[in-house]
């Protein structure tokens, strides 16, 4: 039970002002909150400090006029703040967990020691603190962080537990990046809003895919617009849904730019009409808009339908407003700083994994069991065979290329580094996987389907890094799991 003082703790989180129709042909009446950038302190040792506190009982008003009660938020009643930090920087981040049961922290993409890396292994009690802290080594990014407990992820992240981490790259290309002004974040999740604007949780553990909701949310906003103000604009696009993969782009289907994927840029910006992304994943799009003009950002569901349920709905997602004068945008670079497509190298260890219902390998997830074993530095190709209905995959630390997708290269726009792929019904993926330097035989990493229901019935193993040669030495069980 909640006390009134852990709600007004958590403030309350306006997020509406009138309803609109459904699916698709909304209102957009409210502004679209931009999550406010975390602020940092710099400590003795250089270190830049984030606090970041998990709170329960949230007040948010996502429909006008009724209160959702009880939704979780980080340093706030829904979603948590954007953390931003450059490439070499040093990071401590303290960690506090005010909810009634356990959780962690997970940072998504960031390449980072396992004991740092925030999975079901670093628990953090009610009440306590955890204080990881790592050095960013890796190019610009749109990560993210959420929950990670064992069996618990897909509950705590749809109560609302989750915020973006960008990491700059101040020797990359010049992108826009005024947060709030050039530089968007769109945080998208499907929700099922009662009436009374209440927010069931019961179907996040049921089902094939768990809760697929019928409401959007972009960053906590319901039925939102933005108003932008520049020619260019840079959007961040997070699929923070349990399940729900969407194939967004514009109504009137103009082009526009996809500069990075999950884990860093492209060679150069790769022009689309629509990308498709399952959650988890990242894309980073630049657009241009024209003095004066509206355009509503949408999915559009698989024409085949032919897929599954996660795929096949419409959605409008924002209505973009452009002012009546726009400030120029430096134009778009022709490089992006990401190296082109690699081959695999000749010899590379191939590992292989089936994905069924919800196993990989015909194992459910084991906190005590290792289950790969990979020396440091390695590239490798990993096999992901999906032999069910639609899974995506994710790999903890590394950063990988797609090679192929049931044989064929994979759109441009998803070429280059990316720590998620998705795997619709019955496909097979092959990607070079270039793994870190973080050697720790007991602590491992994750990989599993970020499908949250999929990854908390089990599906989900568990690797370690450690220094080459010495992988037959490695004990295959972690003692108490943790
Ligand atoms: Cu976004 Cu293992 O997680
Ligand atoms: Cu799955």
């Amino acid at each position: 039970l909640l006390s009134l003082a852990a709600l007004s703790a958590a403030g309350t989180f306006l997020g509406g002002c009138s309803r609109g129709g459904g699916n698709t042909g909304l209102a957009f009446t409210n502004r679209l909150r931009i999550p406010p950038l975390a602020t940092s302190q710099t400590g003795a040792d250089g270190a830049k400090r984030f606090a970041l506190t998990l709170l329960p009982g949230g007040r948010s008003e996502f429909l006008p006029g009724r209160i959702t009660m009880n939704t979780w938020g980080i340093n706030g009643p829904y979603l948590g703040p954007t953390v931003r930090a450059a490439r070499g920087d040093k990071v401590r981040m303290t960690v506090t967990n005010r909810l009634p049961e356990t959780s962690t922290l997970h940072w998504h993409g960031m390449r980072l020691p396992a004991r740092m890396d925030g999975g079901p292994h670093q628990m953090i009690e009610p009440g306590a603190t955890w204080t990881p802290e790592w050095t960013i080594d890796q190019p610009a990014t749109t990560a993210w962080f959420h929950p990670h407990l064992h069996e618990r992820t897909a509950l705590h992240v749809y109560r609302g537990l989750a915020g973006l981490f960008l990491i700059d790259d101040p020797a990359g290309p010049r992108l826009p990046s005024r947060y709030g002004v050039d530089d968007i974040p769109l945080i998208v999740q499907d929700k099922n809003l009662d009436d009374d604007g209440s927010l069931p949780t019961g179907g996040v553990d049921e089902g094939t895919f768990g809760l697929l909701g019928n409401t959007i949310l972009v960053n906590g906003t319901y039925d939102p617009f933005l108003e932008v103000t520049t020619e260019l604009v840079r959007f961040r696009l997070l699929n923070a849904s349990n399940a729900r993969v969407y194939r967004v782009g514009f109504a009137d289907n103009r082009t526009f730019d996809v500069v990075a994927g999950d884990a860093g840029p492209l060679p150069g910006p790769a022009p689309v009409d629509r990308v498709k992304i399952s959650p988890g994943e990242r894309i980073e799009f630049v657009a241009r808009f024209t003095a004066g003009e509206t355009v509503v950002l949408n999915s559009r569901g698989e024409p085949e339908k032919a897929a599954n349920d996660i795929e096949e709905d419409d959605f409008d997602l924002l209505k973009v407003v452009a002012a009546g004068r726009l400030a120029p945008s430096d134009p778009l670079p022709a490089t992006l700083g990401g190296t082109a497509t690699v081959a695999a190298p000749a010899g590379a260890r191939t590992r292989r994994f089936a994905l069924s219902g919800s196993e990989i390998n015909d194992k459910d997830m084991d906190m005590t069991r290792i289950d790969e074993v990979v020396p440091a530095g390695a590239l490798e190709i990993w096999e992901i065979d999906n032999t069910t209905y639609a899974h995506n995959f994710h790999i903890h630390e590394v950063a990988f290329r797609i090679l192929d997708i049931n044989g064929a290269p994979p759109p441009a726009y998803q070429a280059g580094p990316k720590d998620t792929v998705f795997l619709a019904k019955k496909a097979k993926a092959r990607l070079l996987v270039q793994f870190g330097e973080f050697v720790d035989p007991a602590a491992p990493y994750m990989y599993h389907c970020h499908l949250l229901r999929h990854e908390d019935k089990g599906m989900m193993g568990q690797f370690v890094i450690v220094e080459p040669g010495s992988e037959d030495r490695i004990p295959r069980t972690i003692p108490g799991g943790h």
